[in-house]
């Protein structure tokens, strides 16, 4: 390893060649496992498409797709002059925020193009357009050095022998390369911990059977792949020693949004008497939000329950209900392991001060 990289990481989202020319190359993650495919978007729909589908999908890493996906967006406009590109860009970014409502991160990192582009009043058009290309790339290097950070904080909450059990996939997959709660077991193994991970499959687009259990594979972790219905019984057996999630948008309480599911989890956890971890990055946090009661929770396509996978496993026609997050409320949660440090007990107050804000919160506040 040398500096904070190593050679597992995943390159998950990025930006090939030069702000007028060059374009966004991404993990095609709907083909995981079975294929490792990087895909080329050359515009603003393609990436668009890119969010809406999960072929780039986790809060920190569509964050970084969207924010690549608005310097795309001012590439037509180059040759008419920075205020050209300037509304072209923020006209991508405009449509690049429909794509997805939950995570918060894609508003953030496009909050921070939108700032940058509107900072910049002199130069050329090609030299704007790279200014906002330096800012994509530095949300993508913070992400990387965010989600180390929350490796470290992490690491020690697992003990030698301990079963850990995740949901979703809060991996280097839905991050720029070394995820979040999968950072913390990332780190605990790379520090000599023997640990085994209990992966929550995660219906319906099984994020945890594909992602979670494929990224621990390569890395040469434990893996254990259940089923969702199944984790109240391993845990009664006593397997499973901690719980840690990732979270796509956290309220100023620190109630925590995640793939549908985590919630259940959570109440599982506590009715067993297991710690329940949340690991996310600042850049996660919403503190506009006073509480998790007003995060918008995306409804998906009743085809990803109907017929997962290519076939109808449900009668033609039957009523479906499909959110794609719930929220955990902070009282269920041990911890929230960010890269500033570990938020405990999970509270409003505890949340301003790891965070090194001031309460209260501030309406149209965002945490830079
Ligand atoms: O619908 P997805 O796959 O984008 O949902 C992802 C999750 O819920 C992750 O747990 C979350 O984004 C944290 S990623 C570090």
């Amino acid at each position: 390893m040398s500096g904070d990289r190593d050679s597992r990481a995943l390159d998950t989202v990025g930006w090939d060649g030069d702000a007028p020319t060059g374009h966004v190359r991404l993990v095609d993650q709907t083909l995981l496992p079975g294929e490792f495919v990087e895909i080329d978007c050359r515009d603003v729909p393609t990436v668009w498409e890119a969010i809406k589908s999960l072929r780039v999908r986790g809060a920190p890493a569509i964050g970084i797709a969207a924010a690549f996906g608005a310097v795309l967006g001012g590439q037509p406009a180059v040759g008419r002059g920075l205020e050209a590109v300037r509304s072209a860009v923020k006209a991508a970014g405009d449509h690049l925020r429909t794509s997805r409502p939950t995570a918060v991160n894609l508003f953030w990192a496009l909050d921070r193009i939108d700032r940058v582009a509107d900072s910049e009043t002199t130069g050329d058009a090609v030299a704007f357009l790279e200014r906002l290309l330096a800012e994509a790339r530095a949300i993508t290097e913070e992400d990387k050095a965010m989600c180390r950070s929350i490796g470290r904080h992490g690491a020690a909450l697992i003990g030698p022998g301990q079963g850990v059990l995740t949901h979703c996939n809060a991996g280097g997959l839905a991050t720029a390369d070394y995820g979040t709660a999968l950072a913390v077991v990332f780190a605990a193994h790379e520090q000599g911990t023997p640990l085994r991970v209990f992966a929550d499959e995660t219906r319906p687009l099984l994020q945890g059977a594909r992602l979670t259990a494929w990224e621990l594979q390569r890395r040469g972790i434990p893996v254990t792949l259940i089923c969702d219905n199944m984790a109240a019984q391993v845990m009664k057996e006593g397997k499973v020693d901690l719980v840690v999630v990732g979270a796509d948008r956290i309220a100023a309480n620190g109630d925590a949004a995640n793939k549908i599911g985590t919630y259940g989890v959570a109440l599982l956890a506590k009715a067993h008497g297991i710690p329940f971890y949340v690991a996310a990055p600042s850049s996660t946090f919403d503190l506009t939000l006073e509480d998790g009661s007003s995060i918008p929770i995306e409804q998906r396509d009743p085809r990803e329950v109907t017929h997962g996978f290519g076939r109808a496993t449900a009668p033609e026609g039957v009523d479906v209900y499909n959110p794609a997050f719930d929220v955990t409320p902070a009282g269920l949660i041990e911890g929230i392991i960010t890269e500033r440090g570990i938020i405990r007990p999970v509270n409003a107050d505890t949340v301003a001060e790891v965070l090194g804000i001031s309460r209260p919160v501030v309406k149209d506040y965002r945490l830079v």
